[in-house]
């Protein structure tokens, strides 16, 4: 179960953090509720015990003094319920937007409190880490968990991060590799804009790209015709890091020299999927050469770019051919994004306990 605000901040070209701080407020109590509801977790109400948690109350009102309309749906909607049977409660406390954090942060400490259960606060990447772990049972549509080898090498790539991480074993994280500049799906982002496409740019690019392979497109054979050809950022550099600012730079420069491809809808999916070959060729081989010096035994893809479907089909080929023997394990569509089921399972393996009072936002916070 996920709420999503992209349409909402689609308009703005980006996520505006007042803005996803405000829907956060509105959109927590009734995504908590349906979720108890469809778990079966939604126990009946609790009559006449409000005087005598008085004092818990007044520690929640506390807790959510900077969240007032949260505080509202929290007192209407979840004081009057029975605890349900939930052992902890995780929440993500970076990397990301501080006051889009704070909320979840706060909301979670005063669930925390009024039902008296530990807080368990996660890194939103380990959330993505562990996201290829989860694979849905056809016969029940329950997740499992699968069972990996280590020493394992996640390639994490979403809005705000592209990351090489070697894992040798739950917890154990080192990041070997990472962007210079952007991130890759800031260049997805960034690449759409300058094509004139919406925000989320990644599925934006995606689909314009796949234009090109029909038929008609195809005929009239615009990268042979124009000979697009973007660089690929640090292919060949020995290190495990990535750079995509000089790809979106490229496609600047691109469509500006070249009015009459700029202005055409072929011309404009060329240059799509010019630059999505080239940041899934950047990505693929890195990771595939990171996974050999590392010796892995499992590869794992993680972020939302973990939806683009050629950078999936490419690192499965890769790994197919250059190291038959490893698995490759990608997260299922509707996992790929933000959700709240990857934090769940990165808690449920990590145990790590904390008590509330000691948990704050932490934008820049760093695996490993
Ligand atoms: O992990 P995520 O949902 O949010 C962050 O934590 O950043 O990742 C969002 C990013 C956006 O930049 C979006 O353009 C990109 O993932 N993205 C894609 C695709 N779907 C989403 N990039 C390439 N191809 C896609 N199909
Ligand atoms: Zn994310």
């Amino acid at each position: 179960m996920v709420s999503s605000q992209v349409a909402l901040h689609a308009k703005f070209g980006g996520v505006v953090p007042n803005l996803a701080k405000r829907e956060h407020q509105r959109n927590l109590v009734p995504l908590l509720l349906s979720a108890f509801q469809k778990a079966g977790l939604l126990n009946s109400k609790i009559k006449n015990q409000k005087s005598k948690l008085q004092s818990k109350i007044q520690n929640v009102e506390k807790i959510l003094e900077r969240e007032p309309e949260l505080l509202k749906r929290f007192k209407k909607y979840v004081l009057p319920l029975s605890k349900p049977k939930i052992d902890a409660i995780a929440v993500t406390y970076g990397p990301g937007l501080a006051p889009a954090l704070w909320v979840g942060i706060n909301f979670v400490k005063a669930l925390a409190h009024w039902w008296n259960v530990p807080l368990i606060p996660m890194n939103h990447m380990e959330g993505h880490l562990f996201s290829a772990f989860l694979q849905k049972e056809e016969k029940n549509s329950k997740f499992k968990i699968l069972n990996s080898k280590f020493p394992a090498l996640t390639l994490l790539a979403s809005g705000g991060h592209t990351e090489l991480i070697l894992m040798k074993g739950c917890g154990k994280y080192k990041i070997i590799g990472e962007t210079l500049d952007d991130a890759a799906g800031e260049a997805f982002d960034k690449a759409a804009r300058l094509l004139g496409l919406g925000y989320p740019g990644g599925p934006a690019i995606a689909a314009l790209a796949a234009k090109i392979q029909n038929a008609k497109f195809k005929s009239q054979n615009y990268n042979s015709k124009f000979k697009i050809r973007f660089p690929r950022p640090m292919l060949n550099s020995k290190d495990y890091n990535f750079s995509f600012s000089g790809l979106k730079t490229a496609v600047l420069y691109f469509l500006r020299d070249h009015p009459s491809i700029a202005k055409s809808k072929t011309g404009r999916a060329a240059v799509a999927k010019e630059f999505q070959d080239a940041v899934v060729e950047v990505l693929v081989a890195k990771t595939i050469r990171a996974a050999k010096a590392c010796k892995v035994k499992t590869i794992l893809l993680g972020g939302g770019v973990a939806a683009n479907r050629l950078l999936r089909e490419k690192l499965q080929d890769a790994v197919r051919e250059n190291l038959p023997h490893v698995s490759c394990f990608m997260p299922q569509a509707s996992l790929t994004g933000d959700n709240a089921l990857m934090i769940a399972l990165a808690a449920y393996v990590s145990g790590k306990k904390k008590t509330p009072t000691a948990v704050g936002a932490e934008a820049n916070l760093r695996l490993g």
